[in-house]
């Protein structure tokens, strides 16, 4: 089998591994690196959970290859608390809302909401669950998931006239 050696920003942290080609970005964030937020549900691009941000961008770990990542910054869940374990505003807000039950697609959500915030810092309903209608829960329901991301909206932006 073919192996490749990658550099990745990960988290904030250059990450140097060699990788089988074809293992997926989600594989090796899982079992390459320990981070098991980043959730594995249909492996084939549908349910979202998987969602992390390469370079910015919400990508679906699934369906990406490890190797593609070469070069990139990868973003996932576990990036986003502070080091000192202060949440996100996301997470803050996920918390809030009651946005999640068993957890299992919240770290997709995060990451999806994470790289649309990002690009719409004002975003309408009607916006936010454009964004979200890639992504599956199957517990919470919808209401409160977009509740939660609009109210991190507002905390985003605030936190940023603060820092402005
Ligand atoms: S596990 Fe990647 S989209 Fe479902
Ligand atoms: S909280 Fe269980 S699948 Fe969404």
């Amino acid at each position: 089998m073919e192996r490749k050696r990658i550099r990745v920003r990960v988290n904030g942290r250059e990450v140097e591994d060699e990788v089988e080609v074809r293992l997926t970005l989600a594989d090796w964030l899982r079992e390459g690196l320990g981070l098991t937020g980043t959730h594995l549900g249909c492996e084939h691009g549908v349910c979202g959970a998987c969602t992390v941000l390469v370079d910015g961008r919400a990508v679906r770990s699934c369906l990406m290859l490890a190797v593609q990542a070469d070069g990139a910054e990868v973003r996932t869940v576990e990036g986003l608390a502070e080091a000192d374990g202060r949440l996100h505003p996301l997470q803050e807000a996920f918390l809030e809302h009651h946005a999640l039950q068993c957890g299992f697609c919240t770290p997709g959500f995060l990451m999806t909401s994470l790289a649309f915030l990002q690009e719409n810092p004002e975003p309408d309903e009607a916006a936010i669950r454009e964004a979200l209608s890639g992504n599956i829960c199957r517990c919470t329901g919808y209401q409160p998931i977009v509740e939660a991301v609009a109210d991190a909206a507002g905390r985003l932006r605030g936190t940023a006239q603060a820092a402005g």
